[in-house]
């Protein structure tokens, strides 16, 4: 039986390929999931598989080299699936060094668990071990508007913040392990995600929570910053398939030509909240533009993301099946379906975190 190392699994995307992976695969994989359960970890999103046989979770660091060679040294570990990071542009600009820390030092921290636990006397590797990074197309730095160049896997890096440099310290370090030693892994950069248990630090989450209980919608700047969104349940399955079908050593871009500004996006969750909430419910009031209130800019904010997915397509045959206004309102469902999740993650250190951050 295959055994998955899967890090940072009680996070977003994490939990969301886990679920994934899980469904596709049934009891014919087994999955460890590493997680440090920071502020943006939740065991909640795992509830269901829980007590799953073929489902264990490990609460550790991934900066903790004895914890995580513990984990290569009871197991045999066959993939490793590396998604724990520090996630979030704004926190990366208020405190810079836990980006640094998790995103780079962790990197290097489950390269080398990896590469001790895989490598052959020879040098070579163990067949059929394969290692996936997890990153972002934020690392390719910022596209201008108006303009129809699109990120490729060949475009030079151009980090902008401490976020995307740190994921782009660690992607470089993925490089350098597979150039140097021939360690057998695949760097994966996506565009930015939306789905079920997305963290309501991020844009759609929180304008979803703060529509709903009708509460100011910040836009930072003009609003017509551009990012490119894909539903993360097509994250989950270009992970997999690049793991099962790419070629080692191969960097993917990942992204479903979905290109929007950001006002465009706070019109389509109030269009469709407005659908969707049912006759009656006192919501249907305060769900409207009046809510929307632009703010202070982001500190160096990039102007636009635009991915080339013409790679993945080509050589693996990857495209997302869920178009946005279909995702969106999945999402938007989701979100009505658990409230008391959503109550849970903004309880507590969110509030403090949220006042700070939008001054309230
Ligand atoms: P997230 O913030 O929701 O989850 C991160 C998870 O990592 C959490 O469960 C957290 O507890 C865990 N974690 C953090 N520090 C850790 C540490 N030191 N040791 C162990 N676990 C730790 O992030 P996400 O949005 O799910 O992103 C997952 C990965 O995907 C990240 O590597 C991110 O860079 C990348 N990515 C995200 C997006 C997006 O739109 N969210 C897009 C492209 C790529
Ligand atoms: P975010 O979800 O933080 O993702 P990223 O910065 O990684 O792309 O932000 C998406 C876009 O939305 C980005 O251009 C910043 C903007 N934004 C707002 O306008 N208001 C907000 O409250 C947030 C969180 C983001």
């Amino acid at each position: 039986m295959r055994t998955y190392l899967v890090t940072g699994g009680a996070g977003f995307i994490g939990s969301n390929y886990i679920h994934y992976m899980l469904r596709k695969y049934g009891d014919s994989i087994r999955i460890i999931n590493v997680d440090a359960l920071t502020y943006a970890g939740n065991l909640e999103n795992l509830k269901d598989i829980e007590n799953r046989s073929n489902y264990t979770f490990v609460k550790a660091d991934i900066c903790d080299q004895k914890a995580i060679t513990k984990i290569f040294a009871e197991n045999d570990i066959d993939r490793v699936v590396h998604f724990a990071a520090e996630s979030h542009v704004d926190r990366s600009i208020k405190n810079p060094e836990v980006f640094v820390q998790t995103n780079v030092l962790g990197t290097a921290v489950m390269l080398n668990c990896a590469k001790a636990a895989w490598e052959l006397p020879d040098g070579g590797f163990q067949e059929g071990k394969k290692f996936l990074h997890v990153s972002t197309d934020e690392v390719y730095g910022s596209l201008p508007e108006d303009d129809h160049a699109f990120f490729y896997e060949t475009t030079p890096y151009d980090p902008h913040s401490p976020y995307s440099a740190s994921k782009a310290g660690s992607d470089m370090l993925v490089k350098s392990y597979m150039d140097t030693y021939r360690f057998p892994a695949n760097i994966t950069n996506c565009s930015n995600n939306y789905g079920p248990y997305q963290f309501p630090e991020k844009l759609i989450p929180l304008i979803i929570n703060n529509a709903l209980q009708g509460r100011k919608l910040p836009v930072y700047g003009d609003g017509k910053n551009v990012r490119d969104w894909l539903y993360v349940e097509d994250h989950a399955k270009a992970i997999d398939m690049v793991q099962e079908q790419g070629r080692l050593f191969e960097t993917y871009n990942i992204g479903g030509h979905n290109e929007k500004q950001n006002i465009e996006i706070i019109h389509i969750i109030l269009e469709t909240l407005q659908e969707m909430l049912p006759e009656g419910d006192p919501r249907r009031e305060h769900v409207n533009e009046g809510l929307i209130t632009y703010v202070e800019d982001r500190k160096g904010h990039d102007r636009r993301y635009a991915i080339a997915p013409d790679k993945i397509k080509a050589e693996i045959g990857w495209e997302p099946d869920t178009m946005f206004k279909e995702g969106i309102r999945k999402t938007i469902q989701w979100f009505f379906e658990h409230e008391d999740w959503m109550k849970n993650v903004t309880s507590g250190d969110y509030q403090k975190y949220y006042n700070e951050m939008y001054k309230e």
